[in-house]
């Protein structure tokens, strides 16, 4: 499965997830995370062609798996005239630093993803 996934520098690749989190957070403490298609580069959004999901997990440093915060489904697609767009905020609690993944699926160009680090301090 993992020979699927696709990435790449966000800033010339609009399918990757754009992840924004801080670098540094304190633990226990709720963490801001955004996560977007097309930041830089619009993916185009209608009937034909459009991000059906987005994925995020968190894999803390040492744990055998990382742990899934949410699948974020985007189902308007021109229904009534209205296009959900591939943007989620979400919050999330973590005592360990780790990595943050975020995966994403396109209709025509198939799974995407990208991570970042975020740093917890006790
Ligand atoms: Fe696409």
């Amino acid at each position: 499965m993992g020979d699927f996934y696709q990435s790449g520098d966000w800033k010339g690749e609009k399918h990757v997830p754009v992840i924004h989190a801080p670098e540094k957070v304190k633990a226990g403490e709720p963490v801001e995370v955004k996560v977007l298609i097309g930041e830089e580069i619009p993916h185009p959004n209608t009937l034909e062609h459009y991000i059906s999901w987005i994925k995020l997990y968190f894999h803390a440093k040492g744990a055998k798996f990382p742990v899934e915060i949410g699948t974020y489904n985007f189902s308007a697609h021109g229904e009534g005239d209205l296009f959900t767009e591939p943007h989620v905020v979400t919050r999330f609690t973590a005592e360990k630093s780790g990595t943050l993944l975020a995966t994403s699926y396109c209709n025509i160009h198939g799974l995407w993803e990208n991570s970042v680090e975020v740093k917890v301090e006790g």
